[in-house]
């Protein structure tokens, strides 16, 4: 063959590859208001930065006529590309051939973009639309999703994972995407679940639809296993790039630096009227994180789950911090089950990849009660706990205003070795709120009393005045500043710059033993 005859050869085996399951697929999937895995990388990734791996690799199965029925590239679009200059490494699941469904080849690339992400320090991303193990496949499917399941574990903590979800992910696939960084679901045209209706209701006689079992909006919502839910696929590729920009490219990095023109001593009037005169009166932190950081942005993660505590990124002075605050908008900012994993896993991720955290502390304590306790309020508050003690990264913790009991400890407080700590003149830290604490140390003062309801108030007042304000932790030294809540964000930007170069290490061990 001549070489003008090689040359045209490659460019129609290209062609073919580039067509995957063929137009007419293609169009089914643009009919369900879906892009293509091509389409998709093109969308995420800087323009013609994309390099593409194992374009000819076809599957080896021989069952059920396979021999015959060969797909070039075999259902998923691997490799490299830049995203804001950064280099991440990409896998992008073509619903357009086999239903995407996974083979052992399949996975084998899939695998060879894990390591190469491995190798070189930089994200990973998968795009996921798939119909799960290719079924004419048999075992050598499921022994390529589970090669593809220790990498992930490998990778946790070595390099960012960022799982969308932009069709069907569902049997034992989803533990891929699940032991990832973050998962973003689309949310007309994604599912997750291990088991889907039809087992369901052969199993359990219960009569339930994809999304009410696997949606995003219950995933989102109600089991925490997603993070983020976009309207559609271009918002999710949006949020791709946007993540990606406040994350380091590996654990040995620190995170990206975006210089911003928001002044570092800028006050915020503001927020020195923000807290109402009534402790029990509620206000949005979401007011103050916005306030504070550069620009007023914050991206915030799993924002529909657990709302009584809010975490997300922001900047501050350029620099990318993550932000833990409790949200006395909803149930009082109160520390329950799913709020303590929900911070848990998001200061680990911080604290994997050298990114700051910043506490902002309002909670009246840990939420009481039967299905609390039943459901394990101790072993999953636990998880907070042993959180923010492991965390080695740059601590700062504002007490805003309630610091109440085992909250007060838990919240990255002083002695959890936060590197700094501030409150604002609104603090209250005691042992527990000044009501319950009188009726406790004084009921039995009152009772003897000729008006035991003027005992109690008295006492009350004699509680706040001691233990409802930040002085009494001053004094001790357990906060290091009382401070005006306009000068906040310059107070925390100069405590940022001052631990820069914080070194801290746990004690070397295998691993630790965080209650799971
Ligand atoms: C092989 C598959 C496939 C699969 C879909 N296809 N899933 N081929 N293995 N798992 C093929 C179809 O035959 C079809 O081929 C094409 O993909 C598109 O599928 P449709 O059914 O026409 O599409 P749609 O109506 O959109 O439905 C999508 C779907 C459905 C909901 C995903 O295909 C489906 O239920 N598939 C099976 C899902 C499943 O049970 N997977 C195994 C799960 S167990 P043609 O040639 O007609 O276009 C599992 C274990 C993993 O994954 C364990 C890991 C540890």
């Amino acid at each position: 063959m001549e070489t003008d005859e090689k040359i045209v050869s490659l460019r129609k085996k290209r062609e073919e590859a580039m067509l995957g399951g063929g137009q007419k697929r293609i169009d089914a999937q643009h009919e369900k208001g879906k892009l293509t895995a091509r389409e998709r990388i093109k969308a995420l990734v800087d323009p013609d930065s994309f390099e593409e791996f194992d374009m000819f690799v076809t599957h080896q199965c021989t069952s059920f006529g396979m021999e015959k029925n060969k797909i070039v590239g075999d259902g998923v679009i691997t490799g490299c590309a830049t995203i804001d200059k950064r280099v991440v490494f990409i896998f992008a699941q073509d619903f357009t051939v086999f239903g995407g469904s996974l083979s052992k080849a399949y996975a084998d690339k899939i695998c060879k973009v894990m390591e190469m992400a491995m190798k070189t320090g930089a994200p990973l991303i998968g795009l996921n639309d798939s119909g799960g193990a290719r079924i004419q496949e048999g075992v050598d499917a499921l022994a390529g999703y589970a090669e593809i399941f220790w990498r992930n574990v490998q990778a946790s903590g070595v390099i960012p994972q960022i799982s969308a979800i932009m069709g069907p992910c569902a049997g034992g696939a989803v533990y891929s995407p699940a032991i990832t960084d973050f998962i973003i679901m689309d949310k007309k045209t994604s599912y997750m679940f291990v088991t889907g209706p039809k087992v369901v209701k052969t199993v359990l006689n219960e009569d339930i639809s994809t999304q009410d079992l696997g949606g995003p909006v219950v995933h989102t919502s109600k089991s925490g296993v997603a993070h983020f839910i976009t309207d559609d696929e271009e918002e999710t590729i949006m949020l791709i790039r946007k993540l990606i920009s406040y994350l380091p490219s590996n654990n040995m990095e620190d995170p990206p630096y975006d210089a911003t023109t928001d002044p570092i001593d800028r006050k915020v009037t503001d927020l020195n009227d923000i807290i109402p005169a009534n402790p029990n009166k509620p206000y949005d932190i979401l007011e103050v994180i916005h306030a504070i950081s550069d620009d007023g942005e914050f991206l915030e993660v799993a924002r529909n789950f657990a709302q009584n505590i809010v975490v997300g990124f922001a900047r501050m002075n350029g620099y990318s911090v993550g932000i833990v605050a409790n949200q006395p908008k909803v149930l009082a900012g109160v520390l329950d089950i799913n709020a303590s994993t929900k911070a848990a896993r998001f200061i680990r991720f911080c604290d994997a990849f050298n990114i700051p955290l910043l506490v902002l502390e309002d909670v009246p304590g840990f939420l009481p009660g039967s299905n609390q306790e039943h459901n394990g309020i101790i072993r999953h508050g636990a998880k907070l706990l042993y959180a923010f003690a492991e965390a080695t990264v740059p601590k700062i913790t504002v007490i805003i205003r309630k610091a109440y009991g085992g909250a007060y400890c838990v919240m990255n407080s002083r002695h959890m070795r936060a590197d700094m700590v501030y409150a604002w003149p609104t603090a209250e830290i005691a042992v527990m709120g000044p009501k319950g604490a009188v009726e406790i140390i004084f009921r039995k003062d009152a009772k003897k009393a000729a008006d035991p309801q003027a005992v109690l108030t008295e006492k009350e007042q004699e509680y706040k005045d001691n233990f409802a304000n930040p002085y009494n932790a001053a004094e001790k030294g357990y906060i290091d500043d009382i401070i005006e809540p306009s000068e906040t964000r310059f107070r925390i930007i100069r405590a940022f710059e001052m631990l820069a170069n914080k070194k801290a290490h746990n004690p070397p061990k295998k691993h630790g033993n965080i209650p799971l």
